[in-house]
């Protein structure tokens, strides 16, 4: 999964592992990664519905509010998200450090809602007020993008008993989260259709004011490099960390 570095799994490889790497329970951490992998998968049936990006292509296949309709997309969104808690409140029972494994799944609750995720997709939705610059725009990616990546991390820190490497592993998360954003913006400009399973455009048809649109094609590229080293650097002192660091290269270069 990591050396394919597939958008769809990032959140939930990236918490695999962070707790591989540093010497955790990876089979007990399943469930919390499974909880990610269903909350993203979630929060795209969402995004792609007319009130939101409107996009009609998803993974290759016809969106879902496009093939069961509008009603059905938010239902499924639902239902995954619902499946994400059952999932990760099961998993508590056979976890090696059951508190741990509760502190690990607030962390994920908590990124995934309104004071992460969501409230990022909410600001993405309302970006129409005048003052959405490229800050703005930047501030909006660590919400809608690096959250779940912050949740994937701090969740395994906290699932190992390693709150000593949250700083460091929630600095790359934010990092990480706005490189893999501006690198998803600049995919929709360059991309090709066939790999990336999307439509390519989209942003450019609805208007969307992503980071490209708003600082031009050469400054998302030198900022994604920017992002790309800042993820690495806040790993510095985190030997354990490596693989972590290889995935932000794959990242960086992904086609898909
Ligand atoms: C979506 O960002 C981020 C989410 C939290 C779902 P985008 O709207 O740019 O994602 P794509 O391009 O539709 O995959
Ligand atoms: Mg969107
Ligand atoms: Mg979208
Ligand atoms: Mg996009």
């Amino acid at each position: 999964l990591c050396r394919r570095g597939r958008r769809k799994e990032a959140s939930s490889v990236l918490l695999l592992m962070a707790v591989d790497g540093l010497g955790g329970d990876v089979e007990h951490a399943l469930p919390l990664a499974a909880a990610l992998e269903l909350i993203h998968s979630y929060s795209l049936v969402h995004d792609d519905m007319p009130e939101m990006d409107n996009d009609t292509l998803r993974r290759g296949k016809a969106a879902v509010h496009v093939k069961y309709g509008q009603g059905n997309a938010l239902l499924t969104g639902d239902a995954l998200l619902n499946c994400a808690y059952e999932v990760m409140l099961d998993g508590a029972k056979n976890a090696p450090d059951p508190m741990a494994y509760v502190g690990a799944a607030a962390s994920i609750a908590t990124l995934a809602g309104i004071r992460g995720m969501v409230g990022g997709q909410a600001i993405d939705t309302a970006e129409l007020h005048s003052d959405f610059g490229i800050n703005k725009c930047l501030d909006t990616y660590l919400f809608k993008t690096s959250a779940l990546f912050k949740a994937a991390l701090s969740a395994a820190a906290t699932y190992c008993g390693r709150q000593d490497r949250l700083a460091a592993y929630c600095k790359y998360a934010d990092s990480l989260g706005l490189a893999f954003q501006i690198k998803d913006d600049i995919l929709d400009i360059l991309g090709d259709q066939s790999l990336l399973g999307k439509n390519v455009g989209s942003d450019a048809a609805t208007g969307k004011r992503t980071l490209v649109a708003l600082a031009g094609m050469e400054q998302a590229q030198n900022l994604l490099s920017k992002y790309t080293d800042e993820a690495l650097e806040a790993l510095t002192e985190c030997e354990e960390a490596q693989p972590l660091a290889q995935l932000a290269m794959t990242l960086l270069n992904r086609v898909s």
